[in-house]
C-alpha cells in the first residue's frame, strides 16, 4: 500500500473511492465546506436530499455511498459516520476509518482517497488525522494468506491519497504519515510473525528472525543464548519450561544501540511461549490451539525493535525475549519440581501451565545486566486477566504511578489500551512458597495479580510494569482494525511511549 498526502481538488484526481469521515449531522456543512467544483455541487446536492431524508445521519458505523456523475474524476464517494461531536476521540476516529478502509478492501478498489477535513471538532488535529488514517489503512485491510492457496477477493488498496485541507501544512502532514507508515507496517510484521503456528515458529525461528533484525539494521545487535549457556547462568526457570519439548528454549536479546541517545535506558521484556500444551499439567483440548499465540509479548518485543531502528529513536532499548515450548513429555517437569531460577531464588511448580511467569523470573533477573532504568514486560500471562478486561485492555501491573500514567496515556492515544491493577504486597502472600522460596500458583482468587506479584519478585533495581496481553495479544472473532488472529498489540503503544521518553512528542 502505498501513501501520499496532496492538497488541492480530490474530486479532480482519478480515484475508485474517496472517503470522507462525517460527525453526526455534519454532511451538509462538509459539502458546502468543499470547493467550488462541479463535484462540490453534486456532493451538496446528495447530502442535502440524503439529510432531509435522514437517510445518513453521521452515527456511529453508519455508511453513505454516492456514485459520481460522468466529469469527475473520482468514481464513488463513501461517507462514514463518526457518531456525535462531542464524543468523537481517536478512538471513533480510528473505528471509522476502519470501516471505510475494509469497505474499499472488500470491493476490491484499488486507487482510494482520504479527506482529512473532519468538521466541527476539535479533539484531533490534522496531523493526529494522518497519522491514525495511515495506521488504520494498514491494519484494518490487514489479512494472513501465507498458507491460503487463494487469498479470495481479498484486495487491499494500492494506493491511498489523503487530502490535506491546505497545500502549507504538507510538509508537516507527509511527515507524519511516513512515520505512520512505518508503525502500522511494524504491527503488520508482528502479525504475520505471530500468526506463524508453533510447526513453523519455534523458539529457534524466533531467533533466526532476531539475528535477521541484527543483519538489517546496524544499530540492532542481536544476542541467543541457547541450552548450554542458559544452564551455565543457571536459568532453571526457562529451561524447566522447555524440558519437555524437542525444540530447544532460547532467551533472544536485541539491543539498540542509537548513534544519539537522549532518556532512559528502556528495558523490553516478551513471554514467548510458541506453544503452551499446559505441559504435565495438560490444558483441555478445546481451544488449546489459541496457545500458538502464547508468544505474543515476544513477538511484540521483536516488532517493537526492528520499527525502533527503522525510526532512529535516540534512545538506548534492550529486547529480551524468553522463548521456550510448554510440552509434555518423558523429559518434562512435574507438579512439585523445584527450580533454581537464574537470581537464585527457587520455585515450588505446582502447576506445569503457570509456565510464563518461570521464563519471566530468568528474563527479569538477567536484564538487569544492562542497567536499565525502566523495564515493561509483556506477557500473555493469564486467563484470570481476560476474566477481568475481557478482549478490551491489557492488564497494566505496577507500582510505579508516573509510569502507570505514562503507558495509560499512550494506550489511549494508540488504541492499545491498558488499565490499572493493583499490586499490594498482600497478593505477595498468596504465593509464597513452602518447600522453597515461592509457589508458581496462587490459587483461584485474583489470579492475574498473583501471577504479576510473583514476577515483582525478580524485579532488579529499575522501574518496572506488566502488562498481561491475554486478553489482546490475539482475537478469536475478529474486530474493526484487527482480522482474526495476532493483534500485534503493544508495538503501537511501546513506540508512543517511547517516543514521548526520547522527547520527540509531547
Ligand atoms: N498462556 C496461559 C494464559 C492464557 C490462558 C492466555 C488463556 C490466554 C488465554 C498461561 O500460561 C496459563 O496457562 N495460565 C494459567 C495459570 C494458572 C495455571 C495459574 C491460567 O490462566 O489458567
Ligand atoms: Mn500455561
Ligand atoms: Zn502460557
Amino acid at each position: 500500500m502505498k501513501f501520499q498526502v496532496k492538497a488541492g481538488n480530490w474530486t479532480q484526481a482519478a480515484q475508485d473511492l474517496v472517503i470522507v469521515v462525517v460527525p453526526e449531522g455534519q454532511l451538509l456543512k462538509w459539502a458546502k465546506k468543499q470547493g467550488v467544483s462541479e463535484m462540490a455541487a453534486v456532493a451538496r446536492q446528495a447530502a442535502g436530499s440524503v439529510e432531509k431524508a435522514s437517510e445518513f445521519r453521521g452515527a456511529a458505523g453508519e455508511t453513505l455511498l454516492v456514485h459520481l456523475p460522468q466529469g469527475v474524476a473520482a468514481r464513488r464517494l463513501l461517507a462514514v459516520g463518526a457518531g456525535p461531536v462531542k464524543e468523537l476521540n481517536a478512538g471513533s476516529f480510528r473505528l471509522a476509518v476502519a470501516l471505510g478502509a475494509r469497505w474499499a478492501a472488500q470491493k476490491g478498489l484499488s486507487r482510494v482517497g482520504f479527506v482529512l477535513e473532519l468538521p466541527g471538532q476539535k479533539a484531533l488535529d490534522e496531523k493526529a488525522r494522518t497519522e491514525i488514517a495511515v495506521e488504520t489503512f494498514l491494519l484494518a485491510t490487514y489479512k494472513f494468506t501465507e498458507y491460503l492457496e487463494d487469498a479470495g477477493k481479498h484486495a487491499a488498496p494500492d494506493q491511498v491519497t489523503l487530502w490535506a485541507a491546505s497545500g502549507r501544512s504538507l510538509p508537516g502532514l507527509q511527515k507524519a504519515a511516513a512515520y505512520a507508515r512505518t508503525v502500522g507496517e511494524a504491527v503488520c510484521w508482528t502479525r504475520d510473525t505471530n500468526n506463524q503456528p508453533g510447526n513453523k515458529a519455534n523458539p529457534a525461528y524466533l531467533a533466526s528472525l532476531a539475528r535477521k533484525a541484527g543483519r538489517d539494521f546496524p544499530s540492532l545487535h542481536c544476542t541467543v543464548l541457547g541450552p548450554s549457556e542458559l544452564k551455565k547462568l543457571g536459568m532453571g526457570g526457562i529451561l524447566g519450561v522447555g524440558a519437555g519439548s524437542e525444540q530447544p528454549p532460547q532467551l533472544i536479546v536485541l539491543d539498540y544501540r542509537p548513534a544519539r541517545r537522549l532518556g532512559p535506558t528502556v528495558g523490553l521484556v516478551g513471554k514467548g511461549i510458541t506453544f503452551d500444551s499446559g505441559g504435565i499439567s495438560l490444558k483441555p483440548g478445546q481451544g488449546m490451539e489459541w496457545m500458538r499465540f502464547d508468544k505474543s509479548g515476544a513477538v511484540a518485543v521483536l516488532g517493537t525493535m526492528r520499527a525502533l531502528a527503522a525510526l532512529k529513536l535516540p534512545l538506548r532499548v534492550v529486547g529480551v525475549m524468553a522463548c521456550a515450548e510448554n510440552m509434555p513429555s518423558g523429559s518434562a517437569i512435574r507438579p512439585g519440581d523445584i527450580l533454581r531460577t537464574h537470581s537464585g531464588k527457587t520455585v515450588e511448580v505446582l502447576n506445569t501451565d503457570a509456565e510464563g511467569r518461570l521464563v519471566l523470573a530468568d528474563a527479569l533477573s538477567y536484564i538487569g545486566k544492562y542497567k536499565p532504568d525502566v523495564v515493561v514486560d509483556l506477557a500473555t500471562l493469564t486467563g484470570a486477566c481476560v476474566v477481568a478486561l475481557g478482549n478490551e485492555a491489557a492488564g497494566l501491573f505496577s507500582q510505579d504511578t508516573k509510569l502507570v500514567d505514562q503507558l495509560v496515556a499512550a494506550g489511549t492515544r494508540t488504541g492499545d489500551r491498558v488499565w490499572p491493577m493493583p499490586l499490594w504486597p498482600e497478593y505477595g502472600q498468596m504465593i509464597k512458597g513452602d518447600a522453597a522460596d515461592l509457589k508458581n500458583i496462587g490459587g483461584r482468587d485474583a489470579g492475574a495479580i498473583t501471577a504479576a506479584a510473583f514476577l515483582q519478585n525478580f524485579v532488579q533495581d529499575y522501574r518496572w510494569a506488566h502488562l498481561d496481553i491475554a486478553g489482546t495479544g490475539w482475537t478469536e472473532k475478529g474486530k474493526p482494525t484487527a482480522a482474526k488472529g495476532a493483534t500485534g498489540f503493544g508495538v503501537r503503544l511501546l513506540l508512543d511511549w517511547m517516543q514521548h521518553l526520547a522527547g520527540r512528542k509531547v
